[in-house]
């Protein structure tokens, strides 16, 4: 049993090393895998571009601030290290309306990038996403 976990432990560090180090930012748990590009400091691919959109048409930042710093609502620079995937889909397809943060399910840009919105929060969690504008890597 113990030289069984050995072995698994090895498979996951040579996993987590063949990862590409540029483009990949992983969570705990590999299956939580988040994949974003950044180049020329502000530009990023087009899933990560339309999830800040996503956050700017929503103005999150009302509550949680311009630079995800919190606000009324807290950082969600920190959050995004501690929740995972699900538990930031629930919270925003639900809110949590007796804390304050409303509940976005009737939003259909919302229904159609919530993965999108959680890969921009994410890399700004990392540090790898600027604050600010960003524009789309395709884009002239
Ligand atoms: C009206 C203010 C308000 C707006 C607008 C708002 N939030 Fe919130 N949000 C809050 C508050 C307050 C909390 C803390 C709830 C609690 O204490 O559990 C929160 C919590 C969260 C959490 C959970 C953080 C954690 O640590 O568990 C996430 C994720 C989140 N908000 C994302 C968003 C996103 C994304 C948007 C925009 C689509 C948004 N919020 C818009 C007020 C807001």
């Amino acid at each position: 049993m113990r030289g069984r976990s050995i072995l698994l432990l090895t498979t996951i560090a040579a996993a987590a090393a063949s990862l590409p180090v540029v483009y990949a930012e992983s969570q705990p748990a590999l299956a939580q895998q988040v994949t974003y590009t950044v180049v020329d400091g502000n530009k990023v691919d087009k899933h990560t571009f339309d999830g800040w959109h996503t956050w700017r048409a929503l103005d999150c930042e009302r509550c949680h601030g311009a630079q995800q710093q919190g606000l009324v609502g807290p950082s969600l620079v920190d959050a995004l290290k501690i929740i995972d995937k699900d538990e930031f889909k629930r919270t925003i397809f639900g809110g949590r309306l007796a804390k304050g943060m409303p509940d976005f399910s009737s939003s259909a840009r919302m229904q159609a990038h919530w993965e999108d919105l959680y890969t921009y929060l994410k890399g700004r969690s990392d540090g790898k996403i600027p604050a600010g504008d960003l524009s789309a890597m395709d884009s002239p």
